[in-house]
């Protein structure tokens, strides 16, 4: 019986805006996350007999424009190690109604791990994880569990993420406030890619982060709850600066986001822990503590009508069930 492999999402405190090389997806900095609890990828393959994959997410079958990217990722695969036979893939995202999270990092994490397993192909987390870095940058933090840092590398071999601490004993929470938006998207992909070109800030990101990486790690081991949120949200801010200083500028706010943000401050100033952190969307992450988690989210649903709140703890590595 071939099992299923299940990956977590992770949430970035300090983010992976930037690649030196598009085809490997190696990053300009490392980056440093939190695996989630809540939001998952269940992903089985099985081998077929046919030339080409065969994709399922969430019991509905791609179409060829849909599954591109994950059949480009499986000749990537075939190729790193040999072998022909295609695959049947099913994949359920578990992820709350529009929790506002990106299904890449769990869907690739658990993709790369679902193959190592139907393929026996024995790999342990770091190749796995290099493994599943070439489907997505992200992905390659969400085979591990708590504090995870990928660390940038300069080759496919030395591109890997490694955990810092798996089950950190540590008093944080993720409210993931959802904001309906009809902005049309832009991925990812073509956002650090617009950012690395043309904003004038991007040489200071990689300074910045090169410093924030080594803070942060020092917050998380001495359990400083309150620098860590400091970083995080700097960070994400400085991120986001990225964006609007691109040239043609663009922005993954909507009114809400920037709503939530003074909301976050405002809380602050009444002695409230909440920090920000927001990835390539208009969706709010909180890093709150268990105490200040309930007051949070009932402030932010009684200011704002229009957006739903989820909450996420602490989540661990690859799994196979
Ligand atoms: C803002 O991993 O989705 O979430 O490697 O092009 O697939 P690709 O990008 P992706 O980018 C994630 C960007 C981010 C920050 C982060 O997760 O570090």
């Amino acid at each position: 019986m071939t099992r299923t492999a299940r990956a977590y999402t992770n949430i970035a405190l300090i983010k992976y805006w930037g690649k030196k090389n598009k085809q490997l997806k190696l990053p300009y900095t490392n980056s440093l996350s939190l695996t989630l609890d809540r939001f998952y990828t269940d992903t089985k393959a099985s081998i077929v007999d046919s030339d080409q994959d065969i994709i399922y997410l969430n019991q509905q079958l791609l179409d060829d424009a849909h599954s591109k990217r994950i059949r480009n990722y499986l000749d990537i695969v075939r190729q790193f190690y040999s072998f022909s036979e295609h695959f049947q893939i099913d994949s359920v995202n578990h992820v709350p109604t529009s929790a506002g999270f990106a299904s890449s990092a769990s869907g690739f994490a658990a993709l790369a791990a679902a193959v190592n397993e139907t393929k026996q192909l024995n790999l342990n987390r770091r190749e796995l994880s290099i493994l599943a870095r070439n489907g997505s940058g992200s992905a390659s933090r969400s085979i591990y569990g708590g504090f995870v840092e990928w660390i940038a590398g300069n080759d496919n071999a030395s591109s890997f993420a490694q955990p810092i601490d798996e089950h950190p004993d540590i008093d944080l929470s993720i409210l993931s406030v959802v904001i309906d938006t009809q902005n049309k998207k832009i991925s990812s992909t073509v956002g650090m890619e617009n950012s690395v070109k043309s904003s004038p800030f991007y040489p200071n990101w990689v300074t910045l982060v090169t410093s924030e990486i080594e803070e942060i790690k020092q917050a998380i081991a001495k359990k400083d709850i309150q620098k860590i949120g400091e970083i995080s949200e700097h960070n994400a801010m400085s991120m986001h600066a990225l964006t609007l200083s691109a040239n043609p500028s663009f922005t993954y706010f909507a009114p809400e986001t920037i709503r939530i943000i003074q909301i976050i401050q405002e809380l602050r100033q009444k002695g409230i822990f909440a920090y920000a952190t927001i990835d390539a969307g208009p969706n709010v992450k909180i890093i709150c503590t268990k105490e200040s988690l309930p007051k949070v989210q009932t402030y932010i649903e009684q200011q704002l009508s229009n957006v739903t709140t989820v909450v996420a703890n602490i989540g661990s590595g690859i799994e196979y069930i």
